[in-house]
């Protein structure tokens, strides 16, 4: 070999030995670049290394240059994990500087609020809480069976339609948004065995929209199964809710013949409601509100989820989280729920500090 190739690969050598030695005592982004475009830069050592091979013959520069490619590499690996090294450093020391304590309380003084929708949920939740029932969730996008079948809804059943379904494309009906949260009621009593006493809040969805509908809304399911399970511990139970809720103690309230297919009998609850002074009182009164649907379990929906109904009988709810809100908050456009109009929400939102009292519920 002659002597111009074997000084080339030396040199080449030596720069990586002295970046070698440069490199460790650098410990700054900056500097990490100012030395990237020393050695490998347009104008750097290596790349001037690169250059001088032109001054070989074929065979010789062929040779070096693969020799001087591989130090190249190596150089190049060198500078990039020194780098890396320095910026996960740099984020270490800046994580260990910034730690937030999520154990903190929140600052009255944040700008954010709790909307209606969700502090009429929490506020429901933490009542029937208190009196047992546990919170259970179910899929938004809902199987044909669950939402309708198994609640004896059948294909043809009238109901079926007055649901205004949103049905997944594609699916040849089989796959919809769930119109309402008692496909809840089916997951959790073919999953669990009695006693069941759950609660299901969350969002529902039907094809209509006006001033009283949203395409999206929400609902809390209630059920309870278990050996001899009457009307009167439904009454009790939505007695004792809608008290705390509208925090009223002798709440006159009434339960209405109604139909639904999951349920028999069926009954509509209404609460007594008056105008005092231009201003709608609840909870007494000689008119009535619609709040809420219920009934004792069908026992062909028991049937469906393989429930002995020789041993057991069950009372489910239902009701609309936007409806409770409305009355209690005075709110008079259901739209307004979503146009995230920003006074609207400053009025009608609750500090994010406040929990609900699971006494009162408010
Ligand atoms: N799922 C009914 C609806 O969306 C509401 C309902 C009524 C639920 C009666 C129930 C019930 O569990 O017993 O209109």
């Amino acid at each position: 070999m002659e002597k111009n190739i074997i000084d080339i690969i030396k040199k080449a050598k030596e720069l990586s030995l002295n970046l070698k030695q440069e490199i460790n005592h650098i410990k700054d982004l900056k500097e990490i670049d100012l030395i990237k475009i020393k050695y490998t830069g347009k104008k750097g050592l290596v790349t001037l290394l690169m250059k001088s091979l032109a001054e070989l013959n074929n065979d010789d520069r062929a040779k070096a240059g693969r020799a001087i490619n591989i130090i190249k590499r190596d150089i190049e690996k060198m500078i990039i994990s020194h780098k890396s090294l320095i910026e996960n450093k740099i984020l270490n020391e800046s994580l260990e500087k910034e730690k937030i304590d999520i154990t903190l309380p929140g600052r009255p003084t944040l700008r954010g609020g709790i909307h209606p929708i969700s502090k009429t949920m929490d506020e429901i939740i933490s009542i029937l809480s208190l009196l047992g029932f546990n919170v259970e969730e179910g899929p938004h996008i809902e199987d044909e069976y669950f939402n309708f079948t198994a609640l004896n809804i059948p294909e043809d059943h009238p109901a079926r339609q007055e649901h205004d379904t949103f049905y997944m494309q594609g699916s040849n009906k089989k796959k919809l948004l769930r119109t309402h949260t008692s496909p809840i009621q089916i997951r959790v009593m073919k999953e669990k065995k009695p006693p069941i006493k759950i609660i299901a809040p969350g969002n529902t969805y039907r094809c209509d929209d006006d001033a009283t509908h949203s395409p999206m809304f929400h609902q809390i399911e209630g059920l309870v199964v278990d050996k001899n399970i009457s009307m009167a511990h439904l009454k009790w139970t939505i007695k004792e809710l809608l008290a705390s809720f509208f925090n009223v103690k002798d709440l006159v309230m009434r339960f209405r013949p109604s139909y639904f297919p999951f349920t028999e009998p069926s009954a509509e609850v209404d609460i007594g409601c008056e105008v005092e002074d231009g201003k709608l009182v609840l909870g007494k009164g000689k008119k009535w509100l619609e709040v809420l649907g219920c009934g004792m379990v069908n026992p062909k929906v028991f049937n469906n989820c393989e429930i002995d109904t020789n041993i057991y009988s069950g009372f489910a709810f239902g009701l609309g989280v936007e409806r409770f809100a409305m009355l209690k908050y005075g709110i008079t456009d259901l739209r307004m729920f979503y146009e995230n109009d920003h006074r609207w929400l400053k009025h009608y939102s609750f500090r994010p500090t406040g929990f609900p009292n699971t006494l009162k519920g408010s």
